[in-house]
């Protein structure tokens, strides 16, 4: 594992890379099914990680003075609508500090009044803007801050979107994972220049809603309790589904959350291998695991396999139980859990709250409740306990407005053109759909917006926040048009199908068609989609609508609201339809930016992040809906490998109707002069050496269980966790095992061992060994906007790796450039080590293979006139 590769493995890398590149079952009989192998003991946290020397520091000298039923305070939400956030763990009154709270999303602050509604993270990666990507973040995380949270439960990178359908896909970027993965980190770095500590989810290969969770009441009618489990092969699992997260780490995410499924049929939150094994020893993640709400399903097992944190606290929300609080505290005094596991844990925690800037001193107050906008109300919800002021209804939106606006409109991709576009001074817009109005009941009229009605600008589910405002397309084209002196109407239905027949009949009339398709998180039900959508067509007769007035008007115009792509092999090519644009999931300003890109105000810029192909069958995937292992877990091979997206299509040389990386402008562009200088990067070496052996925290605490029962006189919070025993007889604490299968006493062998650990040979820093990061060739080409108005174009430049089983390429760099039209600028990209990397399953570590190596550069991943071999 630690000999250095040499010339003669290389050579061979080709062929392994082909062997184990897809997921297969041990063999064909169905029984043989993928099996997580186990990684312990569970890595603590490195002193001299890159990073987080400092933070160490400060956490070691908190922790330090804490108290065994302090640190487990720290580790164990206080239970489902227990205190203010979404997610709090108990405080330590000794030392005067409240403890953390815990806020969704990645759209916006989730439950607060005034604060903005963002447009969705696709959006924000259709820009492929780092810098707007990064103020997205770091605007979101200071509003976070001024409500009192601690915790941004994003960035997202998990679901990557194998499943056009995939019902969170809006939550993350892209399929992509190097898009995903630059975004992800922008994004991280955006939120922790606040004072927040992001979190980077969900951990790993949550890629559908259906049967994510174990039997909760959702079994989506079937018997089936234990949730699905995705099955990958580590190959895909590091060139695909882990590569945002290295990203993610790599830029100092204090924070990582697991996710509900399973991976090789063990559960995301006590998953040894993907925990221990690819997150803290692999990637060197120095900060702490939290556990997707009620994803945690064992307590000793989760705490040894690498879980920090329970979130929300309780075993099922508001359950009275907890298999941490006083069960954690048991199981260090019992010596299951290791001490230095339970000292570990509360380090990661502290360190990441120390890395971001915050002090003990002064944590802000908290000045929301997630539960009511009443001022006044019990600040334990679900006790109904402690009423006072809780909600001061700050208004912490800033000028953020004209942000979202940007943002919105620079995600927009034009998917088609005839030179309809820009609009000038129509005579006579007429504006059709259902989707460019309000909503009856209002834009927060649907709890977690879980509904679909009126102009969608945000998904459903708990990546949602409230809109201060939405200015729909209808009200912001109205106001345009009265401006211009344009004649204006607007069918704000997809049913009136005479009424829309005949106005977009008559003469002059450009028509504006707005339509839409949405989906969201498994837990609420829209139309009969559980989350992920059923299909990949228009909602509410879209296509029927599109249809009726392309017939009637030869100036039409779709503009597209989604949460991913949608099948448009109908009607795209209609030569009345002069005009499409994609504007994903835009937020509060949706109506402004959509105008600014019909008036050419801003000039479209964006790239789509996914590939639209011609039918649903074109993706080559299907979430599983319905069972397939009869009552047991349902099966996920991700047989697909690494061919997702785009990648498949290439291998299918299925041509999409949009490719990858594909948009429009109002002017043109070219490419030219492609250059490639070689790097002096050094020689690879796989990270050697040990780990510290485990460090104790503090003092040794006493085991007299009496030192660990409720404090005399103490009032206790109905449903409230606690680290307390209830009593000195520990089966008092342990109660009734919850579903009566986890062997709780059982542990792994090497789970508590506490001595130096070997290095991982791709380790050695967060991210992976930093030697992957080394540049070894910097692409230069020249980019012309060869049209008459300024221009924003996205050079993009692709890699193929050259072996048997590689895609024909993969994105490995990417710049928005702003152009002067007759000028040009210059695209510069740096090839790093990984990106021209395969994983090698055999020694651990990633290896360039010695297939010949070559680079694309152009404005689409099909449109790539400049390319060159690399030596
Ligand atoms: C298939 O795999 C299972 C589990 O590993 C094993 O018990 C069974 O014997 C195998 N069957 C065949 C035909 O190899
Ligand atoms: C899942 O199983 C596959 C196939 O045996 C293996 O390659 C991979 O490393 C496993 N991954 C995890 C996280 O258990
Ligand atoms: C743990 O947190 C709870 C809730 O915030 C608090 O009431 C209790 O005093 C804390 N216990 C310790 C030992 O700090
Ligand atoms: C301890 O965990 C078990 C499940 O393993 C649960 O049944 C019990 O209620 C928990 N005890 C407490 C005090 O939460
Ligand atoms: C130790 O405590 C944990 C948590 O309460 C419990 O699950 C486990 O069964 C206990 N083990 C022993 C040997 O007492
Ligand atoms: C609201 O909370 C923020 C963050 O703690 C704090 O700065 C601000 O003073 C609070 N606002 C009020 C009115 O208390
Ligand atoms: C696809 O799903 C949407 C939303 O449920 C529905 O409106 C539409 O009719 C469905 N399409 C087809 C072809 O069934
Ligand atoms: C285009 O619109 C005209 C009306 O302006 C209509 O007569 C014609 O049939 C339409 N063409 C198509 C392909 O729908
Ligand atoms: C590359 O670096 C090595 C070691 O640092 C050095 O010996 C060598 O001269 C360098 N080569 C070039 C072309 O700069
Ligand atoms: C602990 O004591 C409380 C109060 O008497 C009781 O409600 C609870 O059920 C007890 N828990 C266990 C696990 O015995």
């Amino acid at each position: 594992m630690k000999t250095a590769t040499t010339a003669a493995t290389v050579l061979a890398i080709c062929n392994l890379a082909a062997a184990s590149s897809h997921f297969k079952r041990q063999n064909d009989t169905g029984v043989g099914l993928a099996y997580s192998p186990p990684y312990y003991p569970s890595p603590w946290m490195d002193p001299e990680a890159e990073g987080w020397q400092e933070a160490y520091a400060q956490a070691k000298a908190f922790v330090s003075d804490l108290t065994l039923l302090e640190k487990v305070n720290l580790t164990t939400g206080t239970g489902w609508m227990a205190d203010l956030c979404v997610g709090n763990v108990g405080s330590i009154p000794r030392v005067g500090w409240r403890g953390l709270c815990l806020q969704d999303g990645p759209q916006g602050i989730r439950f607060a009044d005034y604060v903005s509604y963002f447009t969705s993270s696709q959006l924000a990666g259709a820009t492929w803007n780092r810098d707007l990507i990064r103020d997205r973040a770091r605007a979101m995380a200071l509003e976070a801050r001024d409500k009192g949270i601690d915790v941004l439960l994003a960035p997202a990178v998990g679901p990557l979107g194998r499943f056009p359908t995939g019902g969170r896909n809006w939550e993350g970027f892209s399929p992509d994972p190097y898009l995903a993965g630059v975004a992800a980190a922008e994004s991280v770095k955006g939120i922790q220049e606040t004072g927040v500590i992001a979190t980077i989810k969900h951990l790993i290969m949550n890629e559908q809603e259906h049967f994510r969770e174990r039997g909760n009441g959702i079994s989506y009618g079937y018997s089936v309790v234990e949730a699905i489990s995705s099955n990958v092969d580590d190959k895909t699992m590091h060139e695909l589904y882990l590569w945002p997260f290295a990203d993610a780490i790599r830029a100092g995410a204090g924070s990582v959350m697991c996710s509900y499924q399973q991976v090789n049929n063990s559960y995301g939150c006590q998953n040894s291998a993907v925990l221990n094994h690819l997150l803290k020893e692999e990637l060197g993640f120095q900060g702490f695991v939290l556990s997707d709400w009620a994803a945690q399903h064992t307590g000793v097992a989760a705490a040894v396999a690498g879980l920090d944190m329970s979130m929300p606290g309780d075993v099922t929300f508001n359950s009275r139980t907890s298999y941490w609080g006083a069960n954690l505290t048991n199981a260090v005094l019992n010596g299951t859990v290791p001490e230095y596991r339970i000292d570990d844990m509360a380090m990661r925690i502290m360190a990441a709250f120390f890395k971001v800037g915050r002090t003990i001193e002064d944590a802000p107050e908290i000045n929301f409740s997630s539960w009511t906008r009443d001022s006044d109300g019990p600040v334990h919800w679900a006790a109904k306990e402690g009423v006072q002021t809780i909600n001061q209804h700050i208004d912490v939106r800033r000028d953020h407005g004209d942000l979202i606006r940007r943002i919105a409109a620079q995600g927009t991709v034009l998917l088609k053109n005839e030179g309809s576009l820009p609009l000038n001074k129509p005579k006579f817009v007429a504006v059709i759909g259902e989707d460019a109005g309000s909503r009856v009941g209002g834009p927060n009229g649907c709890p977690n917006q879980g509904c679909n009605s009126g102009t969608l600008a945000a998904g459903w589910g708990s990546g949602t926040a409230s809109f201060p405002y939405l200015i729909t397309p209808d009200a912001a084209l109205q106001r345009k048009a009265v401006e211009d002196g344009t004649r204006y109407e607007s069918i704000l239905s997809n049913w009136e199908h005479e009424l829309t027949a005949s106005l977009v009949g008559e003469p002059d009339a450009t028509a504006l068609v707005f339509v839409n398709a949405n989906s969201g998180e498994g837990f609420i039900e829209v139309d009969g989609n559980v989350g992920d959508r059923n299909n990949l067509t228009l909602w509410n007769g879209g296509d029927d609508l599109i249809e009726i007035v392309a017939a009637h008007n030869p100036n039409t115009i779709i503009i597209i609201h989604s949460t991913g792509p949608v099948v448009v092999s109908e009607w795209y090519d209609n030569p009345n339809i002069t005009a499409i644009l994609w504007a994903g999931l835009p937020g509060q300003e949706s109506g402004n930016a959509i105008t600014d890109i019909l008036y050419g105000r801003v000039n479209p810029g964006g790239k789509t992040p996914f590939t639209w192909g011609a039918s649903e069958e074109s993706y080559g995937v299907k979430i599983v809906y319905e069972p397939n292992n009869g009552d047991d877990a349902p099966q996920g091979d991700f047989d697909d490998g690494i061919f997702i997206d785009y990648r498949w299509f290439d291998s299918q040389d299925d041509e999409p109707i949009f490719e990858f990386g594909f948009g429009l402008s109002y002017t043109t562009f070219e490419f030219s002069d492609i250059r490639v200088e070689r790097s002096n990067a050094s020689e690879y070496k796989p990270n050697t050496g040990e780990s510290i052996p485990a460090p104790r925290i503090g003092a040794n605490h006493s085991s007299d269980y009496t030192d660990y029962v409720f404090p005399e006189g103490f009032r206790r919070i109905d449903q409230f966790i606690y680290p307390y025993l209830n009593s000195t007889d520990p089966k008092q604490t342990l109660g009734d095992r919850f579903y009566g299968d986890e062997a709780e006493d059982f542990l792994p062998p090497g789970a508590t061992d506490d001595s130096r650990r070997p290095a991982h040979p791709a380790g050695g820093g967060p991210g992976g060994n930093p030697q992957l990061w080394d540049v070894m060739y910097t692409v230069f080409a020249t980019v012309t906007n060869t049209g008459s108005v300024v221009g924003e174009e996205v050079a993009q430049l692709y890699v193929s790796l050259g072996g048997p089983d590689d895609p024909a390429k993969v994105l490995r760099g990417f710049e928005r450039i702003r152009i002067d039209p007759g000028t040009s600028e210059t695209f510069r990209a740096d090839i790093t080590r990984r990106d021209l990397s395969n994983w090698d399953t055999v020694s651990q570590n990633w290896v360039i293979s010695d297939c010949p190596k070559s680079i694309y550069v152009g404005n689409s991943s099909r449109n790539l006139p400049l390319h060159a071999a690399l030596q």
